[in-house]
């Protein structure tokens, strides 16, 4: 007898990532791509702060979350702040994740500057199982040119994003992000061909997440 695994497809729940998951089945998502807060107390030029980033208490709950609902030979990247590498390497590995790879993205900006130039964010490659081999290997090291942060504060561009959607996973899959932001995620997986899921905690970004991706199906539709 086949079991149906089923999570959610195409909406964005308002809410604590670590209590939606639950309603999510062992199994259920293609992909997880997500960009959770770096704990870092980030604050931008107009004040603006993201929610959890002054504290790493969701980190081993959220992750053992994330394997659970991701498929077993499946792959998940998670973006993390450089300086907190400790913890997100613990938490990831106390959730049973593989560590498969590191991306860079390199920035034509610097977004600090103190005992360097920081251009680039970073991101691991984590896998759940052994999966199989991506159809095209793609680079470690991706452009990441300025979102303008209109939507978000720390707002990711969609163009870095596509390359691993399109290595990870396949058209028709879900793709997931549990701290959906503005959408980034989601809105580059409709793009091309994924079904999508997002949580996000505050209420502000899920509308503007909420808002995005629909008008992005609209404009598809059109
Ligand atoms: C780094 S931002 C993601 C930005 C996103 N990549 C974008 O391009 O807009 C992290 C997001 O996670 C949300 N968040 C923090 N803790 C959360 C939780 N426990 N559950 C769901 N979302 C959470 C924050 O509100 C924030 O919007």
């Amino acid at each position: 007898m086949t079991t149906t695994v089923n999570a959610p497809r195409n909406m964005i729940f308002n809410g604590d990532c670590i209590d939606v998951m639950q309603a999510f089945d062992t199994g259920s998502v293609d992909m997880i791509l997500t960009d959770p807060p770096y704990v870092t107390n980030y604050r931008d030029r107009q004040g603006r702060s993201v929610a959890n980033d002054d504290n790493g208490r969701w980190l081993k709950p959220a992750f053992a979350e994330m394997h659970r609902v991701l498929k077993d030979g499946e792959f998940a990247v998670s973006f993390y702040g450089w300086n907190k590498v400790d913890l997100f390497m613990e938490a990831w590995r106390a959730a049973g994740f593989r560590i498969v790879g590191h991306l860079v993205f390199r920035k034509r900006y610097a977004s600090s500057s103190r005992f360097l130039r920081y251009e680039h964010e970073q991101a691991y490659l984590l896998a759940k199982g052994t999966p199989r081999m991506p159809a095209r290997v793609i680079p470690d090291v991706i452009d990441f040119p300025y979102s303008g942060n209109r939507l978000h504060p720390t707002q990711k561009p969609v163009e870095a994003l596509r390359p691993l959607i399109q290595a990870f996973s396949r058209p028709g899959d879900l793709v997931f992000d549990p701290f959906s932001g503005s959408g980034s995620t989601l809105a580059a997986a409709q793009a091309l061909g994924r079904d999508w899921v997002g949580i996000e905690l505050d209420n502000g970004h899920y509308r503007t997440a909420t808002r995005r991706l629909a008008e992005a199906n609209r404009r598809a539709a059109a």
